[in-house]
């Protein structure tokens, strides 16, 4: 009988519906591939949400979610909810989705495809061989510490805080993540921080070399966030396995991304304690282009296989789906955002048609 599985989708806004509809169309190619058996349930997030419901994480959606086996988000926000206060943006609902969810190991591949080498806009004797992974610490730091807010102070003045905290433990689980990860890669990891000036950052760097005892087979260094973002540029096959806080997380997981051409190619897997994840892009919603036809729906396709990877234990669906991608790339097939010349441009669906021909075959 075929494995069944719940999963749940959350297109989200901008081009998030117009990717979704790909990676669903992929999903239903591999069922008949390898006899699995999906049952979508759509949920709302992001300016989607506040539109319907006023709040951009509604209740339901969260136990949409916690009620599957994995959720495949999109993308969330858009010009049009940017001047709403902070806890009414469509990224309050993201992040309260990764809160609720307790998806505090963020995954973020950076590998060079052959194919796209040129579209990057760095040199290819810097890019060709990057294989990047970065393990982004998603659910603490200066996103998540208190204080946090806008305030008025005595001279009438508003000061604005936020707080980069972590306790040890927090810094211990996303450290064995990273740690296990680097060892089923090429077993080195390079922690980023700040401890030259933070405390927090002091207290991560303690915690990562205590925990390096346990794992002799992995290479631990150790970098401040300002000379990664360089070396990044400058030299990035030197890394293997990157494990840092939130918010450098966020930056340098942008930064690695465009070693790769295009950030529209980029999946990422977001993980707990509890097994179940959320799995999406990289990229933003990418308003611009909302609607036209023109998003590349890749690293949602992309994102759907690490789903099937780390989400649902289908390593050969996951392969299939990737050597999928791979092959449709090699055919020539192109978006706006890796186009190069001798190359066919194709938008949104016609670039899903092109993968599902590869699929099926
Ligand atoms: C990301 C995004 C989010 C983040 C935003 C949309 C809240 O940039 O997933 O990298 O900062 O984490
Ligand atoms: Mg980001």
């Amino acid at each position: 009988m075929a494995q069944q599985y719940r999963i749940t989708l959350l297109p989200g806004d901008g081009i998030g519906p117009e990717i979704m509809a790909v990676a669903v169309d992929v999903l239903k190619v591999l069922e008949k591939k390898f006899d699995l058996q999906f049952e979508f349930q759509e949920a709302l997030i992001g300016g989607a949400a506040i539109e319907a419901t006023g709040e951009p994480l509604p209740a339901a959606t969260l136990d949409i979610c916690r009620n599957s086996d994995a959720v495949l988000l999109a993308a969330i926000g858009g010009y049009k909810w940017d001047s709403l206060p902070s806890h009414l943006r469509p990224e309050a609902g993201l992040l309260g989705l990764r809160a609720g969810l307790e998806l505090f190991a963020n995954l973020r591949p950076a590998k060079i495809i052959p194919q796209l080498i040129d579209a990057s806009t760095l040199k290819r004797e810097i890019v060709e061989g990057v294989d990047i992974m970065v393990v982004r610490e998603l659910t603490g730091g200066i996103y998540f510490g208190k204080p946090k807010g806008i305030f008025d102070t005595e001279t009438g003045e508003k000061r604005g805080v936020n707080t980069m905290a972590y306790t040890e433990s927090e810094i211990d689980r996303i450290g064995r993540v990273a740690f296990e990860t680097a060892r089923k890669r090429q077993g080195k990891l390079c922690s980023v921080d700040k401890a030259n000036v933070l405390e927090v950052s002091q207290l991560w760097r303690d915690r990562m070399t205590k925990l390096a005892a346990q794992y002799p087979d992995v290479e631990l260094t150790h970098l401040y966030v300002d000379n990664a973002a360089m070396q990044l540029v400058r030299a990035p096959k030197q890394f293997d396995t990157i494990v840092t806080g939130n918010l450098f997380g966020d930056i340098l997981s942008d930064a690695a991304a465009m070693l790769t051409g295009s950030i529209g190619m980029l999946p990422s897997a977001s993980l707990g304690a509890s097994g179940l994840g959320v799995f999406e892009p990289v990229h933003g919603s990418a308003p611009d282009i909302a609607g036209l036809d023109k998003a590349n729906p890749l690293a949602q396709v992309l994102s759907t296989a690490m789903m099937l990877r780390y989400g649902l234990n289908q390593a050969a669906a996951a392969d299939y789906l990737e050597k999928g991608v791979l092959q449709v790339l090699a055919n020539g097939a192109r978006t706006g955002d890796i186009m190069s010349s001798g190359m066919q441009l194709l938008g949104c669906r016609a670039m899903g048609e092109a993968l599902i021909q590869v699929l099926e075959k």
